[in-house]
């Protein structure tokens, strides 16, 4: 290992129980509020969870715990720990992580966005402004949050102005450190998610009718999994767990040396599948007391959310603790995926922390006001089309469909054949110290066989390379 006596003084996580809501933090975001639980639910409930943990098992927890091996081991950024771990300054694994600086790059543009929407709702219903919300008012106030039809710039300035909220926010939470930032922030959002997400599963599930929600949720149904079932619940993990991007590198990069890494990655999976699923035990068995089709994405989210919330006794107060928690889940993934660029600016360029947040923020302000304001077809830049896509759509298809998988694969083929078993052995068995010898020759066949293929099908696919 390359190790310079600048590394020695390199801030990290505390303590394990700081590793673990850190990396939760990144794990947890939108993705389980408004995909998971609809995902669930209409591809065959209890049988899509079983096909989910298979994922998991054979691709989630392998690529983050080879995320965490090449971090922990690298102890840099993302293109700096390839660097440290191979022992050569010009390999070219370094592209892998100057990949995942491109994709951080390219999820902010509309993360930052779709961000910005739900802190807006959270200020709505705080204020009490969403209460008795009708079913003829959530569209158009849902569409003048996204800048639909906005015909100049005035007009969307609402969605770029949130965005800058939201950078503003993460971008001083960042400058602070490793510890006083990430640390300190998703060691106290973390459990006041888990707080405010079973307050409003407690309102829900007493509410008359909320069986059928749950029913919707956890049915097992195996006639509903298909070939294309299983590949978008591989791609649902891969998104879900943040890999592909040297997120988990970076994060693992600060990782203490007594870190069970196995054991973390398969804490976190667990743990975020908890979330989406108390997180659709809130949803669903309100939107099917209200006898309303469930639904997926914005729509769920923006629509029929604050519809069937404002409907219901205490409805208001639940609902601004929904989009708070919502806030949270957004917030702390944002934490993580920023950390890429910033980590590699003040360890591959030099620059001082504050100063790199500040420019990480104004490129994202910049560049993400061209997903802001083409988020909706009717949008001020709606029209634009790059490669058939609008800006907005064309950031999520490349980083998640291109990027991250390609990724992904890049690091298993790292961890599976260029380093060697021996290393993955020290790492994973912390030196010798954990009695775990049998895990990792079982970590190690997986990462090396089935991880490479399963993740070169799910890019053959949603490439359209070849069909399934
Ligand atoms: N895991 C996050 C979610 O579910 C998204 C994310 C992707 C975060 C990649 C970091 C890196 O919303």
């Amino acid at each position: 290992m390359l190790l310079s006596s600048a590394d020695s003084k390199r801030e990290g996580f505390s303590s394990g129980l700081a590793v673990f809501f850190a990396t939760l933090g990144s794990a947890v975001g939108l993705g389980n509020i408004w995909k998971f639980p609809y995902l669930t639910g209409a591809n065959g409930g209890g049988a899509f969870l079983v096909i989910y943990f298979i994922c998991i098992a054979l691709v989630g927890i392998p690529v983050m715990t080879g995320e965490f091996i090449i971090g922990r081991r690298g102890r840099s950024n993302a293109v700096g720990s390839f660097r440290n771990v191979t022992g050569n300054p010009n390999t070219p694994w370094r592209f892998v992580g100057i990949m995942g600086v491109l994709s951080a790059y390219l999820i902010m543009f509309f993360y930052t966005d779709v961000a910005g929407w739900v802190y807006f709702y959270f200020f709505k219903a705080a204020t009490g402004q969403l209460a008795g919300i009708t079913k003829d008012q959530v569209e158009p106030l849902f569409r003048s949050v996204v800048g639909a039809g906005a015909k100049d710039l005035k007009g969307a300035m609402s969605p770029l102005l949130w965005q800058w909220i939201v950078l503003g926010l993460v971008g001083t939470a960042i400058s602070m450190g490793v510890r006083s930032g990430i640390e300190r922030i998703t060691k106290t959002l973390m459990p006041l998610l888990f707080v405010l997400i079973i307050m409003c599963d407690v309102r829900a599930l007493t509410l008359p009718g909320a069986k059928e929600g749950v029913a919707f949720l956890f049915k097992v149904d195996f006639s509903k999994v298909t070939a294309s079932v299983i590949l978008s619940a591989l791609g649902l993990a891969f998104f879900k767990l943040s890999l592909g991007m040297s997120t988990m590198i970076t994060y693992g990069s600060y990782f203490t040396q007594d870190n069970r890494m196995l054991n973390t990655a398969v804490r976190v999976a667990a743990s975020d599948t908890l979330v989406s699923m108390l997180a659709g035990l809130a949803i669903f068995p309100t939107v099917f007391s209200f006898h309303m089709e469930p639904s997926a994405g914005p729509g769920l989210l923006f629509m029929t959310i604050p519809l069937v919330f404002s409907q219901i006794p205490m409805g208001s107060v639940l609902l601004a603790c929904f989009f708070l928690l919502t806030c949270f889940a957004a917030t702390t993934a944002m934490l993580s995926i920023i950390e890429v660029p910033i980590a590699f600016m003040v360890e591959e360029l030099g620059i001082k922390r504050p100063k790199a947040a500040l420019v990480n923020c104004l490129i994202i302000a910049l560049v993400g006001a061209t997903a802001t304001l083409s988020a909706d077809s009717t949008g001020y830049l709606g029209h634009v089309k790059v490669l058939g896509k609008s800006f907005f759509d064309l950031y999520d298809h490349l980083s998640s469909n291109i990027l991250m998988p390609i990724g992904g694969l890049l690091t298993a083929l790292f961890v599976g054949y260029f380093i060697k078993p021996a290393t993955v052995e020290e790492e994973l068995s912390n030196n010798g110290t954990l009695n775990n010898q049998g895990l990792i020759r079982c970590y190690i066949f997986i990462v090396r066989y089935i991880t490479p293929a399963l993740l070169l099908l799910v890019f053959l696919n949603t490439t359209g390379i070849i069909k399934i």
